[in-house]
């Protein structure tokens, strides 16, 4: 089956055509295309994500990607049946976007439906505005294509990010990496941390979260702290490797919150304002301290992360390990998780390729396509809504 994905739940509008079929209790997929405008230079000014400017960005660009997407697919064909059935209900659904109401229409009244089964877009968490776009924009393309919407779990899509092969065959199937459950992920981003237990395919328990900041937020933060630009992570991360590689050693010292506490919580809040300080008593901050601080901030992170998934790994015993979210571009992080996995032979650790640890639509329509096969029924499909706070689980954590 071929699955528009659709992913606006924050700064990056994507969309992604990706076709799955299950065959042995193997899935198979062919990555048809994915197209992905990122608004990060829009918001850079800002300091952050400005939630209302992220959505009528959306809304300008998903029409146009979508063109191009299907154009480039060779799914796109001129004709159409007329619309005059449709067209009042798009104009309802689309009535608080009318960029986007405008050139859906516009669309509509010149290409044929694309021989496309199912929509999959986020709808949480996120920005409100921004996920709503997505979402009106799902709903009016049922309409007017006639094909079901599968709600997806954003941080679900992070989940599985690290089962998509690194490599990939221009006109082939390819297998999705095989997981023995249970499945432990890590989920490290701009808006979460989070330890997930899984049983099975669109099952997942929240086995550990942060009680305060996000580990990518905690990242951008002490950026701004250094006077280094929005996002901060890939920043600090160039300053910290220049500080390792010149093979000096750091005589400042940050805390690394929790990393003995008898939970599976993180907090990087501490960690932030140690960072904040600390540079409030230096004099005059060079480039050299920026370097060393930074090397420090990031090792301090690497340990607790570290820590915190060694023993979630001794708890629950998976026999697999996904690392997901824009925070897990960080190369010392990956270098030393990758340790950590050598240390037990048992578990199978995978990391996603560069390009899908931040937002993409391929991981919204691989999720979306598992939850057919994790046999979701559509009546848990009907009033869909967004929720910028939608977890992956709900009650209580347990101990495995
Ligand atoms: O998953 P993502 O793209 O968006 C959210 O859903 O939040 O993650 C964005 C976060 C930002 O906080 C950014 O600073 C961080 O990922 N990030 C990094 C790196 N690249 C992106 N953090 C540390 N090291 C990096 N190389
Ligand atoms: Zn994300």
């Amino acid at each position: 089956m071929l699955i528009l994905g659709i992913e606006t739940s924050c700064d990056e509008t994507a969309l992604a055509l990706l076709e799955a079929r299950t065959e042995h209790g193997e899935t198979l997929i062919k990555r048809y295309g994915d197209e992905l405008f990122s608004q990060i230079e829009i918001h850079k000014e800002f300091g952050g994500v400005f939630p209302m400017l992220a959505k009528r960005e959306h809304a300008k660009n998903l029409v146009p990607l979508l063109l191009q997407l299907l154009k480039k697919t060779k799914l796109l064909e001129t004709g159409t049946h007329g619309i005059s059935k449709q067209r009042e209900r798009i104009t309802t659904i689309l009535s608080r976007e009318h960029d986007l109401e405008k050139n859906l229409i516009n669309f509509a009244e010149h290409y044929q439906k694309p021989e496309i089964d199912c929509i999959a877009v986020t709808v949480g968490p996120g920005l409100e505005p921004a996920l709503w776009v997505g979402l009106n924009f799902a709903f009016a393309l049922k309409e007017l294509w006639d094909i079901p919407v599968i709600p997806v779990n954003h941080m679900e899509g992070h989940v599985l990010s690290a089962l998509l092969p690194h490599t990939t065959e221009k006109d082939g199937f390819q297998t999705l990496l095989p997981v023995t459950f249970p499945l432990l992920s890590l989920l490290i981003s701009g808006g979460h941390t989070e330890l997930i237990l899984s049983t099975g395919w669109h099952n997942y328990e929240i086995i550990g979260q942060t009680r305060d900041d996000a580990v990518g937020e905690a990242f951008d933060k002490v950026a701004r702290i250094l006077g280094l630009p929005y996002p901060g992570g890939p920043e600090i991360s160039k300053y910290a490797e220049i500080w390792r590689t010149k093979g000096n050693v750091s005589t400042i010292k940050l805390p690394r919150p929790m990393i003995a506490s008898d939970n599976l919580d993180f907090s990087f809040s501490g960690l932030k304002t140690s960072v904040l300080y600390l540079v409030k008593k230096i004099p005059e901050l060079t480039h050299e301290l920026k370097q060393e601080i930074a090397a420090e901030f990031e090792n301090a992170v690497t340990e607790v992360l570290v820590a915190k998934t060694k023993k979630a790994i001794e708890q629950c015993v998976p026999q697999t390990l996904t690392i997901g979210g824009g925070v897990i571009a960080n190369k010392h992080i990956r270098t030393n998780m990758e340790l950590l996995a050598k240390q037990y032979p048992g578990i199978t650790l995978y990391l996603p390729h560069q390009h899908l640890t931040t937002d993409n639509a391929i991981m919204i329509a691989l999720a979306g396509y598992l939850q057919l096969t994790a046999k979701k029924t559509s009546a848990e499909w009907e009033d869909v809504r967004a929720n910028g706070n939608l977890r992956l689980s709900h009650g209580s954590p347990s101990v495995c």
